[in-house]
C-alpha cells in the first residue's frame, strides 16, 4: 500500500506533477505556466486548483502568514487532495516538485501516502489504488527524511489495520501474533504472557475482564532497547487491548454503541505501531510497550457489578459498572510498569465516551503529573496535527471513586468521567506520567481527508515524533 519513492535532482517532462509554491513569483522558474491565470483560480478560498490537460497538474499555495502548524496541516490536505485526483485520472507515475521548504514538502507527500490507505482484505471488488512511483525534487529533502516517512505510514497502517479487524479475527492471542509479527519485521523483542502467567502474577484487573470470555487474555510486553539509547530508564507506553467491549454485563445498546467497539483496542495498537516505528527508524531510545488485551463480554462466568477484585498491586476494587473494564486491566499494567523504574509511562486508550465529547473527533483528552511532557506533547501535537486537549486531575475528581466495601470503585460519576478515569489510573502511579484518552479520534464513522473511515491510526505519529525529540 505505499509507493516507491525517490529523489530525483532534474525535474522530469511528460508526467502528472504537483507544484508547491509559497509565492506566485517562485513560479518563473516553469515558463508554460501562465500564472495570472493562476493567480486568478486561487484568488478564491482554496489553496489549491488541478489542470489536466491530459496529464494532471496540481498546484498548491502554501499560504504564509498563517500559523506554521496550520499551513504544514494545509499541504497534508492537498496532499489528500491530489491522491484523490490521482485515484480518479488512474495516475500511477507523478512527481512533486518541492518549494525548498522539506517541512511542507514531506507534509504533502505524507498527505498524499496517508490518503491511499484501504482495508480491503475482506472485499471481493477491492478500490485500493496507489502511485507506482513518486519522484521527489526537493533540494531540502533528504533520503533518510523520505524512508523515515515511509516507515511511519506503515506504523500508521498496522495500526489502521488492526483496529480494523474484527473480533473474529483479532482475538487478544491474534493481536499478540501481530505484535510478535511487527517485533520481527522491525528488530524489537515481544514477550507475551499467557493466561496461566496472568493468573500466576494475579493480574486480578485483566482476569476480571476476561471472565465472561471464552478466549484468554494475553499480556504483551514490546521492548526497544538500543545500545546507543541515550536514556538510562526507558520510557514505557501503555495501550488498552480490549479486543472488543460489549459493556460486559453491563451491556452497551448495539447502536452507534456497541457496534463499532472492535476500535477498544486501538490505544494498544498505536503502542505496538509506536514501537516498529522506533524501532525500524533506530530512534536511539530505550522503549518498552505493555499492552493488557482481552474481550470484554457477558458469559455464564463474568464479573458482576458489586464484585470486589484484587489488583496487581493489591488494591481492592468495587465493581460498579463492567463497562468501565479499561481502566482495571490499565491499572494492572500501570503498576506492572514499576518493575521498569521508568523515566516516563505514557497511557493510551479509548477509555471514555465523554472524551469524545470534549474534542469530537479533533483531538485527544491528555492529562498527567508531568507538565512539562504534556507541554512537549501539546507542541508535537500541533505540528503533526494529531492535537490534545488538557483536562485537570483534581483532587475532588478521586471522591466519586471510594467505596464503603473496597480501596476503590471502578465507575465514580457521569460528570467528569474523563477525568474521573483518569484520577483512577493515578491511582495506580508513582512515576512521571500522562494518560492519553483517544476515544473520539481513534475511530471515525467517516472519511475526513487523509484519515479514513474507521481506524484512524491518530496517536501513532505523535508517540514517534514525542520520542524522537524526548532526550
Ligand atoms: N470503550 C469504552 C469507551 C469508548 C466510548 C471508546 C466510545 C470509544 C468510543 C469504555 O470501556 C466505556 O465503556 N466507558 C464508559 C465508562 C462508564 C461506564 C463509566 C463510558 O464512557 O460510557
Ligand atoms: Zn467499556
Ligand atoms: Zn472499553
Amino acid at each position: 500500500m505505499l509507493p516507491k519513492i525517490e529523489k530525483i535532482s532534474v525535474q522530469k517532462q511528460n508526467i502528472s506533477t504537483a507544484v508547491l509554491f509559497q509565492s506566485f513569483e517562485s513560479l518563473s522558474n516553469y515558463p508554460e505556466i501562465d500564472v495570472d491565470y493562476l493567480e486568478e483560480k486561487l484568488a478564491k478560498e482554496t489553496d489549491w486548483t488541478i489542470f489536466k490537460q491530459p496529464l494532471v497538474y496540481f498546484f498548491h499555495h502554501s499560504k504564509e502568514g498563517k500559523e506554521h502548524s496550520f499551513q504544514l496541516e494545509a499541504a497534508r490536505q492537498a496532499g489528500s487532495k491530489f491522491y484523490d485526483v490521482l485515484k480518479n485520472e488512474k495516475v500511477t507515475l507523478l512527481q512533486i516538485t518541492g518549494n525548498s521548504c522539506d517541512e511542507l514538502t514531506l507534509a504533502f507527500l505524507e498527505g498524499l501516502l496517508l490518503s491511499g490507505y484501504s482495508f480491503s482484505k475482506y472485499k471481493k471488488e477491492k478500490d485500493d489504488f496507489v502511485p507506482s512511483e513518486i519522484f521527489v525534487l526537493d533540494d531540502e529533502v533528504s533520503e533518510n527524511q523520505i524512508a523515515e516517512l515511509q516507515t511511519l505510514v506503515k506504523a500508521v497502517f498496522y495500526t489502521r489495520n488492526l483496529v480494523n479487524e474484527p473480533l473474529s479475527y483479532l482475538t487478544a492471542t491474534r493481536f499478540s501474533e501481530e505484535m510478535e509479527k511487527m517485533g520481527a519485521d522491525a528488530g524489537f523483542t515481544v514477550e507475551v504472557f499467557n493466561k496461566k502467567k496472568i493468573e500466576a502474577l494475579r493480574m486480578g484487573g485483566l482476569m476480571a475482564v476476561n471472565k465472561g470470555s471464552i478466549d484468554p487474555p494475553t499480556f504483551n510486553i514490546m521492548e526497544w532497547k538500543p545500545e546507543n539509547a541515550l536514556n538510562e530508564r526507558p520510557v514505557v507506553l501503555v495501550g488498552k487491548g480490549v479486543v472488543f467491549d460489549t459493556g460486559g454485563l453491563s451491556l452497551k445498546p448495539t447502536a452507534k454503541s456497541m457496534d463499532y467497539m472492535k476500535c477498544d483496542m486501538a490505544g494498544g495498537a498505536v503502542v505496538a505501531a509506536t514501537l516498529y516505528a522506533v524501532a525500524k527508524n533506530k530512534l536511539p531510545l530505550h522503549v518498552v510497550g505493555l499492552v493488557p488485551a482481552t474481550d470484554n463480554r457477558p458469559d455464564g462466568n463474568a464479573y458482576v457489578p458489586g464484585d470486589v477484585i484484587t489488583m496487581f498491586d493489591g488494591t481492592t476494587v468495587e465493581i460498579k459498572n463492567t463497562d468501565a473494564e479499561g481502566r482495571l486491566l490499565l491499572a494492572d499494567a500501570l503498576s506492572y510498569a514499576k518493575k521498569f523504574n521508568p523515566e516516563l509511562v505514557v497511557d493510551v486508550a479509548t477509555l471514555t465516551g465523554s472524551a469524545e465529547i470534549i474534542t469530537g473527533s479533533q483531538a485527544l483528552v491528555a492529562m498527567g503529573n508531568s507538565a512539562e511532557n504534556l507541554q512537549k506533547l501539546k507542541k508535537v501535537g500541533d505540528e503533526i496535527y494529531e492535537r490534545m486537549i488538557e483536562v485537570p486531575l483534581w483532587d475532588e475528581f478521586a471522591k466519586p471513586l471510594k467505596s464503603n466495601i473496597a480501596d476503590l470503585n471502578n465507575l465514580g460519576v457521569r460528570e467528569a468521567q474523563t477525568s474521573i478515569a483518569g484520577k483512577f489510573l493515578e491511582h495506580f502511579t508513582d512515576f512521571s506520567w500522562m494518560h492519553l484518552d483517544i476515544a473520539g479520534v481513534a475511530f471515525l464513522q467517516e472519511k475526513d481527508s487523509y484519515r479514513p473511515a474507521g481506524g484512524t491510526g491518530f496517536g501513532t505519529r505523535l508517540l514517534y515524533h514525542f520520542l524522537k525529540k524526548f532526550n
